[in-house]
């Protein structure tokens, strides 16, 4: 068995929007067909499926923040310049706790650190996500004392 990042084209992205979390985890990530819509409009978000061998299980979508000025539905917010943002990170309900999340965020963390550059991982999360909380905190993710439009903000720095 292996846990692998593919990203979303043409022919993989009717999978992803299939994906979902458990009922009772709605509210703590965008539907994938979402994310694939503000990764078409926004194309600095790297969208990937999270496989194991050849069957998607899961979804997750990073990238650098922009150097030009943001689109104003981003409010006052600063977008930190050598970092990246892990933006959307999901096991559908079906495959969960089965270890493929943290092998795909270990993976993604990895892919950032070979990324020159990059000084740190960006990402926030529901304060209710504890599943989510002890994961990151488990790789090295630490909160910075923000809240982010209700959101815990974590950084790893590389
Ligand atoms: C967060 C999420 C991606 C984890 O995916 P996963 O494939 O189930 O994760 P893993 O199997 O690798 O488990 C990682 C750890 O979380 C624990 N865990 C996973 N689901 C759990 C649950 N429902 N209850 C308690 N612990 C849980 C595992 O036991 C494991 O702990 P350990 O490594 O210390 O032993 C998945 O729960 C999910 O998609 N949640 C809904 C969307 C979400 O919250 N995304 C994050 C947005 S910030």
């Amino acid at each position: 068995m292996t846990v692998s990042l593919r990203p979303i084209t043409v022919e993989n992205w009717p999978e992803c929007v299939e994906l979902k979390p458990g009922p009772d985890q709605n509210g703590f990530v965008a539907p994938n067909a979402v994310s694939l819509a503000q990764a078409h409009f926004e194309p600095w978000w790297e969208p990937y499926g999270i496989y194991v061998d050849d069957r998607m299980v899961g979804f997750i979508m990073y990238g650098y923040w922009p150097q030009a000025s943001l689109p104003a539905y981003y409010g006052d917010f600063e977008a930190p310049q050598g970092v990246i943002c892990i933006l959307r990170f999901m096991v559908d309900a079906n495959h969960q706790r089965q270890g493929y999340g943290r092998a795909a965020l270990a993976q993604t963390i990895e892919r950032c650190r070979q990324r020159p550059g990059v000084r740190a991982v960006h990402l926030s999360y529901e304060p209710s996500n504890s599943v989510a909380a002890a994961l990151y905190a488990s790789l090295g993710f630490r909160p910075t004392g923000r809240i982010l439009d209700g959101e815990v903000e974590t950084w790893l720095d590389l």
